[in-house]
């Protein structure tokens, strides 16, 4: 492939690491840091801190060749020509992002700087930061001829990170000197061009040597707010979706219908209009709200984005609110939970919607047993095992003689149940689907009472009994 750049990462989370992988899976000589010496080692030894589809198969396939692991940020920065800086961007108290570990990262690249490199922001960070990132260089007295900021936020999902990263939608390079451009640019050839998707080793996806991703050059400052833009945009139409779901509701329509007949409109089209229990994550929340800010600063009045958060708000608690009018009384009732992570397909629970509603659920009394398929480590971690709160390895063992089974994340083996098992495990056939897994006429037919997001209650109709409109004006 074309000729490979010396790149150093810092920060080996969920975007560090991907990116650092997949850089090195089309063609460049990687080196990821992070201060953490334990996650270091663990890398090093084979490990692998986080659950994502085909991590384990590119680290097994450059660990040791490519891709390299350090906690040393000054030999890293002596050897890149690009720095990409990956690290955490927090929220803090009032909302805004908390870039403390961007200006430590930055003076600790300024000291190390040895000759030209251009410093990449591939955290989401708000705009500005770039200028913020040069100002801490040049205070360590370096000059600007030196080196460069440039913003090249990274768009992948939890879950399907790998093939996100190789097989994006569009690449966004925010860049102020030709310089910095053309190494980004050649940093992405081997997408940009289709080459790496000719090797017999590529992964596939969505792009090909004859539809390869697009490169986008832009102002630095337009990159930065292009990532927050659309984070919010996204959420807001999970918001959007999640208000309609109601209006669904107290109509008795199906709001998978409504979004199926909304998504063929190609302006609108079909992505993340999936009505559910609110977005989670360590992305949407904290950007929606960080954006919010950036615009408050900027005498921006943007109260769409307040609303887009109280909807998410509540949609949690009309979910429990669904929970309350099928059991009718909580204390002393047993659940069972499927899924903790914020959706399916991660180990990530940071700001799951999952834990919000299992919190408001013990409060009530309720005993739980949950399960999900890789987040209850870290799950344990958060929400520590108690009397009242079980973690079991397998969701038939979570339904067992459970007053009700909820599904709170989006685990595709979630939607493959045995359902006659699932009955008869149960101690009464309930099922309060947070996810739309199901098809509520089938769940009738296999005798459940079946309650989900936007679309009408049923009741088991194996004693003929169909759909219960009075509990769903309740509910509504
Ligand atoms: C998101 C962005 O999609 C990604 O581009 C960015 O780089 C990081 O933030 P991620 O947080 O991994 O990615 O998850 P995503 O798949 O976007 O889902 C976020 C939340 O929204 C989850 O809680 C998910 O369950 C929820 N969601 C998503 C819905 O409720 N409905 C939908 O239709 C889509």
């Amino acid at each position: 492939m074309s000729e490979p750049v010396s790149i150093a990462v810092v920060g080996s989370g969920y975007v560090g690491l991907v990116a650092a992988v997949c850089f090195a899976e089309i063609g460049h000589n990687v080196v990821c840091v992070d201060n953490d010496e334990r996650k270091i080692d663990l890398l090093r030894n084979g490990g692998i801190p986080i659950h994502e589809d085909f991590l384990p198969e590119l680290l097994a396939r450059h660990r040791n060749g490519k891709l390299k692991f350090s906690t040393d940020l000054k030999a890293a920065t002596h050897d890149a020509q690009a720095i990409f800086v990956a690290v955490g961007t927090p929220q803090s108290a009032s909302g805004n992002a908390d870039l403390s570990y961007v200006d430590a990262v930055a003076s600790e690249i300024a000291r190390s700087l040895n000759n030209y490199k251009v410093i990449v922001e591939k955290s989401t960070v708000p705009v500005y930061t770039n200028e913020w990132v040069r100002r801490t260089i040049e205070r360590n007295g370096i000059q600007r001829s030196e080196f460069d900021v440039a913003s090249n936020p990274e768009f992948l999902r939890e879950g399907t990170a790998v093939i996100d990263f190789l097989h994006p939608d569009r690449i966004v390079v925010g860049a102020d000197s030709p310089r910095a451009a053309e190494l980004l640019r050649a940093v992405y050839y081997p997408l940009t061009s289709g080459e790496y998707y000719t090797l017999d080793t590529s992964f596939p996806g969505s792009k090909s040597k004859e539809n390869p991703p697009p490169i986008l050059l832009t102002s630095t400052k337009a990159a930065e707010l292009i990532k927050h833009a659309s984070n919010a945009f996204l959420a807001m139409k999970i918001s959007f979706i999640n208000a309609v779901a109601n209006i669904c509701e107290a109509a008795d329509a199906s709001v998978q219908e409504v979004a199926l007949g909304m998504g063929l409109d190609k302006r609108i089209g079909s992505q993340f209009l999936r009505a559910g229990i609110g977005y989670g994550g360590s992305c949407f929340p904290k950007d929606v709200a960080a954006f919010r800010y950036v615009a408050e600063q900027l005498g921006v009045e943007f109260n769409l984005l307040k609303e887009v958060e109280e909807i998410n708000a509540q949609q949690k608690i009309r979910f429990f609110q669904k929970v309350r009018s099928a059991l009718w009384t909580f204390r002393g009732k047993r659940l069972a939970v499927l899924g903790l992570a914020f959706k399916g397909g991660t180990d990530d629970v940071r700001e799951s919607p999952a834990f919000d509603i299992i919190k408001m659920l013990l409060h009530e009394g309720c005993t739980i047993r949950a399960y999900d398929p890789a987040a209850t480590d870290r799950s344990k971690e958060m929400l520590p095992p108690s009397k009242s709160l079980e973690y079991v390895d397998d969701p038939y063992a979570a339904a067992s003689d459970a007053d009700a089974l909820l599904i709170l994340s989006d685990w595709s083996d979630f939607g493959q149940l045995d359902l006659d098992k699932l009955h008869y495990t149960l101690r009464y056939p309930i099922v309060i689907d947070g996810r739309n897994l199901y098809d509520p006429d089938e769940m009738a037919s296999k005798g459940f009472t079946y309650l989900s997001v936007g679309r009408p209650s049923v009741h088991s109709t194996r004693d003929g009994v169909m759909q219960d409109s009075a509990q769903r004006k309740r509910i509504v």
